[in-house]
């Protein structure tokens, strides 16, 4: 059976039961967060969007203090929407780079290699499917040219702090000295502000939690019913970790898989199901985590409200 199959049924079987938000993004998933990125109430997008709007020259200034030819690989690309502004302010300073987009989602590398030639004539793109560390040990086989690596739209925050490090340390050992590492922060802020964008009025960020139930019954034969779920987001101010959850309404069973893979699952009225952290930063916790993972800081730029931090970093 497929990575997917083992995931889901090793976390429905833990206590307490989890799911992987990397498993968020098939095609539904992609759309849904999309719109999310457009909705009022999700404000990460937009101040990432602002930073690279307006802060991409001089952004791609202090890349090319470093270098001008080099290969740059996107973290979890997405629809590059907001990188798209760093790519042409590199393109404008004649800089001699190849676009390795890496995602988890094949149906955005295939937007993206349609997509972005036709917005940018001139980029060298390679779209790279698969795990972020997976696809750098990849390139690092491959490719000896110094490397800028970028981890926008807060993908970070996906990992608590010690997995975060964990990370960091793993992409570290992957770079050359010199090298540069790109990565986006959602800061620490008013909670209710947080709690929002996690529990947007539109209900895209409940939908895009139950579309993995959706996804699990399309392609790894179960059962759930959605209707039978609910999603509850909440948010620690002191650890900066905004979870979401879905909850079990009632008493029930699910059965994933066929045949001799099929597997069942109980979950009691009440029920939590672990899906997602968004992990929220101070300034003082990203440096920290840069010092603690072999990192120096270059600078860190912020939208105007400092709501959103992308924070540039060099291994020495
Ligand atoms: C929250 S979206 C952000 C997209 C983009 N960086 C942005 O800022 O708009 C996360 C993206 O990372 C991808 N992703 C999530 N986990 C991944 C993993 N473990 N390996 C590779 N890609 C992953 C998803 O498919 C999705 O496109």
């Amino acid at each position: 059976m497929n990575k997917f199959y083992e995931d889901v049924k090793y976390g429905l079987s833990s206590n307490p039961k989890r799911l992987y938000s990397k498993y968020f993004y098939d095609k539904i998933g992609d759309a849904l967060f999309q719109q999310l990125m457009h909705s009022p109430d999700y404000y990460l997008s937009k101040c990432e969007l602002e930073i690279l709007q307006l802060q991409s020259t001089s952004i791609a200034q202090d890349i090319n203090i470093e270098f001008d030819e080099f290969d740059l690989v996107e973290l979890g690309a997405g629809d590059a929407s907001k990188s798209i502004f760093l790519l042409q302010a590199l393109l404008d300073n004649g800089s001699d780079f190849t676009y390795y987009p890496v995602d988890i989602s094949q149906n955005v590398i295939e937007l993206l290699e349609a997509k972005l030639p036709k917005l940018l004539p001139s980029i060298k793109i390679k779209g790279l499917n698969g795990e972020y560390i997976a696809m750098l040990e990849q390139l690092a086989k491959h490719g000896s040219r110094p490397k800028l690596i970028l981890f926008l739209g807060s993908n970070i925050g996906n990992m608590n702090l010690d997995e975060a490090a964990l990370f960091c340390e793993k992409v570290r050992d992957l770079m050359n000295p010199g090298d540069l590492f790109f990565i986006g922060f959602d800061l620490k802020k008013n909670p209710f502000t947080i709690l929002t964008a996690y529990n947007d009025r539109a209900g895209l960020t409940r939908d895009f939690n139950l579309n993995l139930l959706r996804r699990i019954n399309k392609e790894l034969s179960g059962n759930f019913y959605l209707d039978a779920f609910y999603h509850y987001p909440n948010y620690d101010p002191i650890s900066g970790a905004c979870k979401s959850h879905l909850i079990s309404a009632k008493d029930q069973e699910v059965t994933i898989g066929e045949g001799t893979d099929r597997f069942s699952i109980q979950f009691k009225q009440h029920e939590a199901v672990f899906m997602e952290i968004s992990k929220k930063y101070s300034i003082e916790e990203i440096e920290e985590l840069a010092l603690n993972t072999g990192f120096k800081i270059t600078n860190h730029f912020l939208d105007s409200k400092k709501w959103f931090a992308d924070s540039l970093w060099r291994k020495d």
